[in-house]
């Protein structure tokens, strides 16, 4: 560690998350790395959310507010607005007290890193005269969509075909994040993504979970339309992405799910040779398509191992069984661990942008099959800018049948497009690895931030 930054008061960082897995695991990476650079961080939850967390790493102190909703959360509202200005109303008093209360016994509270998912962060940041920094957990290209939202630039519901955004490939409109299409149910959730612009440019520093290489053009423009953007991620468990060693670092991410062990299980399986299925937290998968992948998957031949969630397994065919031979289906696992498994041939994802950076931090070919919000984004990316994946693609019932998904499996384990495909993607892992690394993209721009925060002296 610099010993200048050793000698110095210790710098103390809040950081305040979503409430919800796939936005507090980043932010609790980023957190690890702001400690390991000597600063000391808290990481804040809902009082609702904080019940469902299996655990936070023993040398990151945790506190938690409430959101109105400490029985129920989210799901507890009537619908997204309700619970946005709860959040709001609610989340900036008991923010307010807590500061307080860190301030009074010693723990003063330097800056706030929020998730711009609640933005009035922000401004309690501003009011105790703390350094406000925004951090988007999502693809910066999906930001930059909403972004353009805001600005009326792209007006919903969408009425037209093909899509121009600055710094962006033309886009259809399935690529689109799918809340749009679904904007008629609940507008108050694109109102939530949306209005993470409303006060942005108060953000002391806006701060994203990519980095500079994977896409230049976009992170240009952030930072011409923001001069306080930095990229600084990938913000994954960095223990395994760094060499590929199995070490042990249970404590990389806070879930509401137990992992089942699996590695004992692909220990033995030839290298590149399995498939990893897993739709992420949150989507949950239509009963017809349950079927379709599982005896896609079966009749493959190929060894595979599939997460089902709990409240997913009900779905499975009654006669499948979970293990077998060739395949294996867990509850929930170490993503990271199986992922940077040697014997991983492929990943059937939902395309959520933290799978989508392990994977690509790990060399790993994607079959997308996007679900829901962001994913539809960033599976046109996976396939098309990056080409670091296919797309299985859906019929007019909006399934992939398991002949889709055989010839997705073939072409990328057997066809030479595979190899281009994991040529691709052991390129954007180097870069990645880059990015991070002393001297790389990511690691100046958390340096600048850090020395922001609390300036060296000369
Ligand atoms: C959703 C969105 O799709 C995502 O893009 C957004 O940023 C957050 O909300 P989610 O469904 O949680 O996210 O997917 P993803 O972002 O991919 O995150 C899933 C996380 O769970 C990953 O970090 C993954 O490693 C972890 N995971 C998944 C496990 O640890 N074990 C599993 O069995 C499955």
């Amino acid at each position: 560690m610099d010993k200048k930054i050793k000698d110095r008061r210790i710098t103390h960082c809040l950081l305040l998350p979503y409430p919800a897995q796939g936005h507090i695991n980043p932010i609790l990476q980023f957190s690890k790395l702001l400690q390991q650079q000597g600063v000391k961080v808290t990481l804040v939850s809902t009082i609702f959310y904080s019940k469902n967390m299996n655990k936070v790493p023993s040398n990151i102190s945790f506190e938690t507010i409430s959101d109105g909703f400490d029985k129920g959360g989210v799901d507890e509202a009537d619908n997204y607005k309700a619970y946005s200005d709860s959040f709001r109303k609610v989340g900036t008093e008991t923010l307010s007290e807590l500061i307080e209360k860190l301030d009074k016994q010693g723990n003063h509270v330097d800056c706030i890193i929020y998730d711009p998912f609640i933005p009035w962060v922000i401004e309690v940041a501003k009011r105790f005269e703390i350094v406000g920094a925004a951090y988007f957990t999502q693809n910066m290209n999906v930001n930059s969509i909403y972004y353009h939202v805001y600005k009326g630039k792209l007006q919903v519901p969408i009425i037209v075909d093909e899509i121009s955004l600055p710094s962006m490939p033309k886009l259809e409109v399935q690529d689109l994040p799918s809340f749009f299409l679904t904007y008629e149910e609940d507008p108050s959730l694109v109102d939530l993504l949306v209005d993470q612009f409303k006060i942005i440019e108060k953000a002391d520093w806006i701060l994203c979970n990519t980095f500079y290489e994977l896409d230049k053009e976009i992170a240009d423009w952030s930072i011409k339309t923001w001069p306080q953007f930095r990229t600084v991620g990938p913000n994954i468990p960095s223990m395994m992405f760094l060499d590929k060693q199995h070490k042990d670092d249970e404590d990389y991410c806070v879930s509401q799910f137990k992992s089942e062990d699996c590695i004992e299980w692909l220990n033995d399986k030839p290298k590149g040779s399995v498939i990893y299925v897993s739709f992420g937290s949150l989507a949950s998968i239509d009963e017809d398509q349950m079927k379709e992948i599982a005896y896609g998957l079966k009749n493959s031949g190929n060894y595979f191992l599939w997460v089902v969630r709990a409240s997913e397994e009900i779905k499975l065919p009654k006669d499948f069984e979970k293990k077998s031979n060739k395949g294996l289906v867990v509850k929930w696992c170490s993503q990271i661990k199986v992922l940077a498994h040697e014997s991983l041939g492929c990943f059937i994802t939902h395309c959520g942008w933290n799978s989508t950076l392990e994977a690509l931090c790990l060399g790993v070919p994607l079959i997308a099959m996007p679900q829901l919000s962001d994913q539809t984004t960033n599976a046109k990316y996976i396939v098309d800018f990056w080409k670091i994946g296919i797309r299985a693609k859906f019929d007019e019932k909006k399934i992939v049948r398991q002949e889709v998904l055989n010839d997705c499996i073939r072409e990328i384990l057997e066809n030479e497009r595979g190899k281009e495909i994991k040529n691709n993607a052991m390129q954007l892992k180097n870069l990645a690895m880059k990015a991070i690394n002393e001297g790389g993209s990511s690691h100046k721009n958390i340096k600048e931030f850090m020395n922001d925060l609390f300036p060296l002296e000369p």
